[in-house]
């Protein structure tokens, strides 16, 4: 959105970055519930492999386990619509053929937003599995309402991106913490702008849903401070990791993901199957030292930091987790698997004419690449993939795409980012070929070394 500077005004003061991060953050889930997903895709929104994965490491770690619980909890952090609780729980169900484990579980799905449960308790997924699966809404930095080591597993995707994150610059070896300023264009709302000042600093949810859009209307101004850091938590660990990052590049410090560490392990019990997170962010000091990174995002007015997942990896280790394992997402799910694993858009942006392609001609191609696909691919489950089309797309194109659309499989690849396989690619070389992909742009997506802010799972135990 391209607004005048000059005609926009603040919404409050300078804060540190966490302040006005997780402020317009609770705004978001608050109001959009399950529309979060028009705005942005995960890796188990809508399609089921991250999820299967997790349920068949988990099945391995305890079919033979000598333990006995008369009930297994299972607790997921920060849910979206449900679904990878859902397909965590079918799968888990398929492979327990002697039923020793799934009558067992006790999956429950926490959140902060209302919204957002209210759309997971209605997710038709979820509902074959009444009485096993319950939702409780909590903020992640209070997860200390449970019993303590009650819990047998704990599971998040794409929350640590959301909570309580601070930014430290190094500049001449003197630490700097950037503060952010919302700015907004008064015209763009139909009320008085202090009284929106108001509802926005309160977050008043009810009266802000009656506004038209704004959140992605908003700007944010930067600016740096000198800090002096020893009262934050983990001050000596954040201190060591700071030494050894390079000047003038700014580092995610996310002090909310800490707190879910130390929240899970006092939530799980000894002989537990750990907490594993899933987020993207930088793997370890290398891409953290990389000059010209990204290091934030702001997604339909959501602002999430990239993870820093070297600090957390070693913040576990300062809490008390005696295994702390890090690896790429893509290939824990290719290790169970046993095949090299990518999404749909990492197969198209091999495509040698996808750079100079309109926006709109790219959606063609992406979904003429899905039906391609699912020449081969199979989903267990049904699923009407939607894909509106973008502002500007031309009538003809506009037209070419609802046709694709409505034609797509309903047991086709679920989704964008889904994960597909090297031999479901293989299979499709055929009709891939007919769009322009050679052989050797489909086989790149599995061979590229990972980006330098990339998905990964992080397990602690
Ligand atoms: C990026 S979405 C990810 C949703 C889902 N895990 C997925 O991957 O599709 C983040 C989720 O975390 C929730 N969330 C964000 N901040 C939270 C907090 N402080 N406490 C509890 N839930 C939170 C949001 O409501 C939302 O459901």
């Amino acid at each position: 959105m391209n607004q005048n500077p000059q005609s926009l005004l603040p919404l409050g003061d300078f804060k540190p970055a966490d302040q006005w991060q997780t402020h317009i953050n609770s705004i978001f889930y608050g109001m959009l519930g399950p529309a979060i997903h028009d705005h942005f895709q995960t890796y188990v929104s809508l399609d089921h492999r991250l999820a299967h994965t997790l349920a068949e490491e988990y099945y391995q770690q305890v079919k033979d386990q000598s333990v006995s619980l008369s009930t297994r909890f299972i607790q997921e952090w920060g849910v979206g619509n449900g679904n990878l609780a859902a397909c965590f729980l079918s799968r888990l169900k398929e492979l327990d053929t002697e039923q020793k484990i799934y009558p067992c579980i006790h999956y429950v799905l926490c959140d902060y937003s209302e919204e957002i449960l209210k759309g997971v308790r209605a997710n038709p997924r979820l509902g074959d599995h009444a009485g096993r699966f319950s939702t409780v809404r909590v903020d992640a930095s209070r997860l200390d309402c449970f019993k303590p080591q009650s819990i047998d597993k704990i599971i998040s995707n794409e929350i640590w991106d959301d909570l309580s994150t601070k930014v430290l610059l190094k500049h001449e070896n003197t630490l700097y913490e950037e503060y952010l300023q919302p700015l907004l264009d008064p015209a763009l709302l139909n009320i008085e702008f202090e009284s929106f000042i108001k509802m926005f600093g309160e977050k008043d949810l009810p009266a802000l849903q009656t506004l038209g859009p704004f959140l992605a209307a908003i700007q944010w101004e930067k600016s740096y401070q000198r800090v002096d850091i020893a009262d934050w938590p983990y001050a000596k660990t954040i201190q060591v990791q700071m030494d050894l990052c390079a000047e003038e590049i700014p580092i995610p410090i996310n002090t909310g993901a800490f707190t879910t560490l130390e929240r899970a392990r006092g939530l799980l019990h000894p002989d537990s199957q750990g907490y594993t997170a899933f987020d993207y962010g930088m793997h370890s000091l290398i891409e953290l030292n990389q000059e010209g990174r990204p290091y934030f995002n702001l997604y339909g007015g959501q602002y999430t930091f990239m993870v820093n997942f070297d600090l957390l990896a070693r913040v576990g280790k300062a809490i008390g987790f005696s295994q702390v394992e890090k690896e790429y997402q893509h290939l824990y799910v290719s290790r169970f698997m046993n095949e090299k694993v990518a999404s749909v858009v990492e197969i198209m942006q091999n495509h040698p004419e996808v750079q100079r392609m309109a926006p709109w001609d790219r959606d063609l191609l992406m979904l003429q690449t899905l039906h391609a696909v699912n020449s081969t691919y199979k989903s267990p489950y049904k699923n009407k993939m939607k894909y509106p089309p973008q502002e500007g797309t031309p009538k003809k194109q506009r037209k070419l795409m609802a046709k694709l659309v409505d034609s797509l499989s309903s047991r086709g690849v679920p989704d964008t980012v889904a994960y597909v396989s090297e031999s479901e690619i293989v299979s499709a070389f055929k009709p891939l070929r007919k769009l322009g992909y050679r052989e050797k742009d489909l086989l790149r997506a599995f061979q590229s070394p990972p980006p330098a802010i990339a998905f990964t799972a992080l397990n602690f135990r």
